[in-house]
């Protein structure tokens, strides 16, 4: 029989860009029976032959909310984005037209190549903004809603945790002096967890994963996870890496390059944004083939990421990856890769499971940060601060399937 909740979710999205786009065109277009919703393990996925369809809220249920710090449609920003077909734009373009953004949380100074932005709230300091998002909230929810809050906007400007983020009265006591360290993705955070709504990261800039919202989190037991969505080149990188290391080949060098043209390529062509992206990144190997235990296999290894805006592939992201492995004797070998990928199309299904499981997780009541989810991201959030995550995929799912069942039995 099946569990699945009653009642509508709403997913809410800071930045209807084109991931979130992706995501609200491919929902409405699949239970229109004009596409499938590929990619999603919770509408693809079985636990000892249940379908995780039954434990998590029916496409059906699903509706949607977002900010965003340019006033367009959602049928607007699909359009421009040039993820989808003008096939599958048309067959659902009133419902996108009628999508459209708040005014969001917003300083250039996190984003610079969106300095002409206008949708923007107005407020005297950073409290009076959050105080401004929980009203939005609450609107969100005014039919009995249940909300998740999934961080589609753009990608911050690099920023090392401070003073202020180190415990939830100095973060409070931040927002109200306009603290310059708190990024515009920490308030809609702080405000999810005040109203009491699971908020997860799919960016790489520092968010929720800072003590003052993990303190916050536990205190009003809501769930939280990030961050950086686990798509193109990474997911190529936690697929293969687990497998040479478990055949004991050596790795001396993992050169990485990405060209892009979406918005995201544009904002992450800033150096300040490129940073937060690259540490995100760089994080992987080092954590997936561990070389303070293999000196001799990854004591050494070379490993660089690049990202280059090149506006003529849009969102059709080309990444390459050259891996200069060694075997036996040590002789070299070397694999390319070539992943001609498409982020949005990668990323929705994400923002889709995202959604589901965390709305799973506040109804049994689990607050704080939820490692499961750790599936789902490039840099996955430790449950404590410094410490080893899991970025083996195979086991990351493990972990995701053994928490499921433990909620559908719980
Ligand atoms: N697509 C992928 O494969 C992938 C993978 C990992 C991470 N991400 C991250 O997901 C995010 C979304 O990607 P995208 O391709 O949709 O980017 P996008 O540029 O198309 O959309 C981001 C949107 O966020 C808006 N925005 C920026 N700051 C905001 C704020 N403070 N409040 C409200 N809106 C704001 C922008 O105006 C834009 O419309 C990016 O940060 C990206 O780095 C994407």
């Amino acid at each position: 029989m099946s569990n699945a909740p009653a009642g509508k979710l709403r997913i809410l999205t800071p930045g209807l860009g084109a991931v979130s786009t992706t995501l609200i065109a491919g929902i409405i277009l699949s239970r229109k029976g004009l596409a499938k919703p590929i990619g999603s393990l919770t509408e693809y996925g079985d636990i000892d032959g249940v379908p995780v369809t039954d434990l998590v809220t029916s496409l059906d249920d699903i509706e949607f909310g977002a900010w965003d710090v340019y006033d367009e449609s959602a049928y607007d920003v699909a359009a421009r984005s040039g993820v989808l077909s003008p096939l599958h734009l048309a067959a659902i373009e009133s419902e996108l037209r009628a999508i459209k953004p708040l005014p969001g949380v917003f300083d250039p100074v996190w984003v610079k190549a969106l300095a002409d932005a206008d949708h923007i709230k107005q407020g005297d300091n950073l409290m009076e903004m959050a105080d401004q998002l929980v009203d939005d909230i609450e609107s969100f929810r005014a039919n009995g809603e249940r909300l998740v809050m999934v961080w589609c906007g753009s990608t911050e400007a690099y920023l090392e945790p401070t003073e202020v983020h180190a415990d939830l009265a100095s973060f409070e006591r931040g927002l109200k002096s306009n603290d310059p360290a708190i990024a515009p993705s920490q308030v809609y955070a702080y405000a999810a967890i005040r109203a009491g709504v699971p908020y997860a990261n799919g960016a790489p800039n520092l968010s929720v994963d800072i003590p003052a919202l993990v303190e916050m989190a536990e205190l009003h037991g809501v769930p939280i996870i990030g961050k950086d969505f686990k798509t193109g080149q990474t997911l190529m990188k936690t697929i293969l890496a687990p497998g040479l290391k478990s055949r004991r080949l050596g790795i001396r060098g993992w050169f990485s390059t990405n060209i892009l043209g979406n918005r995201d390529g544009l904002v992450l062509d800033h150096p300040d944004n490129f940073k937060t992206k690259e540490v995100s990144k760089l994080g992987v190997l080092d954590s997936l083939l561990e070389p303070e235990k293999n000196a001799d296999l990854y004591g050494d290894i070379t490993h660089e990421v690049r990202i280059n805006y090149y506006p003529p592939r849009g969102d059709d992201k080309e990444g390459w990856d050259n891996i200069d492995i060694f075997g036996w004797l040590d002789y070299p070998m070397q694999i390319k890769v070539d992943f001609l990928c498409r982020d949005s199309i990668l990323a929705a299904p994400i923002v889709l499971d995202l959604a589901r499981l965390l709305d799973l997780a506040n109804r049994k009541g689990r607050g704080g940060i939820q490692e499961f989810l750790n599936y789902y991201f490039k840099s996955p959030q430790p449950m404590t601060e410094g410490a080893r995550v899991e970025h083996n995929l195979f086991t990351q799912e493990e972990n995701l399937f053994d928490a499921i069942r433990k909620m559908a039995t719980g």
